[in-house]
């Protein structure tokens, strides 16, 4: 039987695509492909802040300061690139004022009748608390359901944090049960609180309902 083609663009929707931009309180934000000259300052944020990351992110294997030397960040872009290109992950990096200052990450994307993903992201100490994930959550789930055509996006987090607690609530997601010991984070199985979101529940988008409320600006 011949093999059924696809044109190239839906294997990917969405990818690479510029979510594009925000006006907060921390600056201007911004949400672009992550890029393999990232490294630096991917490598040198996250070495500085692992006490304020490593305690709500999946157990790795080896060392912090090994996962996340500069040399580490070819192959891990590269796999994320390869998910990227096979339509798995859409894997992103946020800037501030056009310095990177986190990263944003749709990932275990599945089609067919679910078109579903989840949605995960971290923000350099130096500029929390200054709208930033929320704007790139906003960003990123509105190209989820446009551009990438997915229908409904899930993000787990721990109970104990606050911070994340409060993205995903002033983001619009809504919180839909606890998953018990669901992820080995720091390592242990860590109780996670599921948020979800449908893209019915969006409206004209939630950049623009954070736009409405006076959270972000356009820029
Ligand atoms: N206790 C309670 N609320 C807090 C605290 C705290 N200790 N610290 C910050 N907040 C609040 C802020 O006041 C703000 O809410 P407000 O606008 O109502 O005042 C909110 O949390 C943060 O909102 P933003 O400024 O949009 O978010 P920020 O850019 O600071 O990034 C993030 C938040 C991503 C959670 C950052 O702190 C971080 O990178 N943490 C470590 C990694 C992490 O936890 N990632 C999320 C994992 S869960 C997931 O990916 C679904």
């Amino acid at each position: 039987m011949a093999a059924v083609t696809y044109p190239v663009e839906s294997r990917h929707p969405g990818w690479p695509g510029k979510p594009g931009r925000l006006r907060v309180p921390a600056g201007i934000v911004e949400v672009r492909p992550v890029r393999l000259r990232d490294a630096g300052e991917w490598s040198r944020i996250r070495l500085r802040d692992r006490a304020h990351l490593e305690q709500w992110e999946p157990t790795g294997i080896g060392p912090w300061p090994d996962r996340n030397a500069f040399w580490s960040w070819p192959s891990q872009w590269a796999a994320l690139r390869g998910l990227a290109r096979r339509g798995q992950c859409l894997p992103f990096t946020i800037t501030v004022d056009g310095r990177f200052a986190g990263q944003i990450t749709v990932g275990n994307v599945i089609r067919a009748s679910l078109r579903s993903a989840w949605i995960g992201y971290w923000v350099s100490s130096e500029i929390v608390r200054g709208g930033v994930a929320t704007a790139a959550v906003a960003l990123v789930t509105d190209h989820a359901f446009e551009a990438a055509g997915l229908h409904r996006l899930e993000a787990t987090v721990r109970p104990e944090n606050n911070p994340s607690l409060r993205v995903l609530i002033k983001a619009g997601y809504r919180q839909e049960g606890l998953f018990e010991r669901y992820l080995d984070v720091a390592g242990a199985w860590r109780d996670h609180l599921c948020f979800a979101v449908t893209k019915e529940e969006t409206g004209d988008g939630l950049v623009s309902r954070l736009v409405s409320t006076g959270r972000a600006g356009y820029a």
